[in-house]
């Protein structure tokens, strides 16, 4: 009967999970886990450009509008996932031989055109994804050589325009310890809250392994929101070397519960989000070969220990 959601609503915290457009037409096990374990939602894919315009202006929101039901009709808030993006980008938006202007305008109206649609229906957007190296540079995607470092302000006043009810996010990953991209990702918010650019909360991924303690993910938390933004937990996953055993699978238990117990320090950890709820269901055996197991629940929808570890620490007291 304590579900992930009511205890995680029990504290004030929000608890999503990244959902398959596929597996929720489906499959009927999978619908009633997502609704009983969650109250967040984002589209794992289904709101990417290339997704919803894969030919220039003509759209394909079935996947997208799906969610956006499912998630209305069982009370979950959703998160847009990701309006400016360098990956998965539509064809012909990438070498369609544009001006930089009418890349500029593409952006704009592709911003414009999503929140407009979901306008009281998303609550959160992801506006920038993944805009760092590593090295804290800014990653050379075609937004940054085409429009250069100011597409990112731009964005965030264009998401605000288009629906100024929604929280904005910028989004990343290994920015959950310190390290030269954590540290640029801090100096550019702390940058543009003081242009007055409006941008509401920083996304940590959180892709890890069985091998990262995430030591430093609640202090990171804190300094972050000590700019005076939300932070959350956007994409969190603890994938291990195939085949999982039982050793590995209780070490994955203590990161993600490492990872609940760092968002629920944090007042203003408003939202912790899992990439996928089952290990049927994950991006990461297809992407990191040798490597899977990464999510709560098994292959079929069984609760690992990772499970009933983060059911405790959003229980704890
Ligand atoms: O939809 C096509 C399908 O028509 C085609 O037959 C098939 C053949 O490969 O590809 C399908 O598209 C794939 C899509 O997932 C849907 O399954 C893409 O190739 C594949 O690249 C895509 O991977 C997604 C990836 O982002 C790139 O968009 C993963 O599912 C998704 O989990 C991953 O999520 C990202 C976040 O958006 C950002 N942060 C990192 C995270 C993990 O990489």
């Amino acid at each position: 009967d304590s579900t992930l959601r009511t205890l995680a609503a029990a504290r004030g915290l929000r608890i999503g999970s990244a959902v398959s457009a596929g597996a929720l037409a489906q499959e009927q096990g999978y619908r009633d886990k997502l609704r009983y374990e969650f109250n967040g939602v984002t589209p794992e894919n289904a709101m990417k450009w290339s997704q919803v315009e894969p030919a220039q202006g003509q759209y394909t929101w079935g996947d997208a509008d799906a969610i956006v039901d499912f998630a209305q009709q069982n009370g979950q808030t959703v998160r847009g996932h990701a309006l400016v993006w360098h990956n998965s980008l539509p064809d012909w938006l990438t070498g369609g031989g544009f001006t930089d202007e009418q890349l500029r305008a593409s952006l704009k109206q592709h911003i414009e055109t999503m929140m407009t649609r979901y306008a009281g229906r998303v609550g959160v957007w992801d506006v920038v994804n993944e805009a760092f190296n590593e090295d804290g540079t800014l990653r050379p995607s075609i937004w940054l050589n085409r429009l250069g470092s100011g597409y990112i302000a731009d964005a965030f006043r264009w998401a605000r325009a288009a629906d100024p009810a929604a929280k904005l996010y910028i989004n990343d990953f290994n920015a959950e310890w310190a390290n030269p991209k954590s540290d640029a990702l801090y100096a550019l918010v702390r940058d543009l809250r003081a242009q007055g650019v409006p941008i509401d909360g920083v996304g940590f991924q959180t892709h890890v392994t069985t091998g990262s303690a995430l030591s430093q993910l609640g202090a990171t938390l804190a300094r972050f929101a000590g700019l005076g933004v939300d932070v959350a937990v956007t994409e969190l996953d603890v994938r291990m070397p195939l085949p999982a055993d039982d050793a590995k699978l209780t070490t994955q238990a203590t990161v993600y519960r490492r990872a609940v117990d760092a968002c629920l320090a944090v007042a203003r950890c408003v939202s912790l989000t899992v990439w996928g709820f089952t290990d049927a269901h994950s991006w990461v055996p297809a992407a990191i070969p040798g490597w899977g197991a990464a999510d709560l629940l098994g292959e079929n929808l069984q609760p690992k220990p990772a499970y009933l570890s983060v059911r405790d620490a959003l229980a704890a007291r």
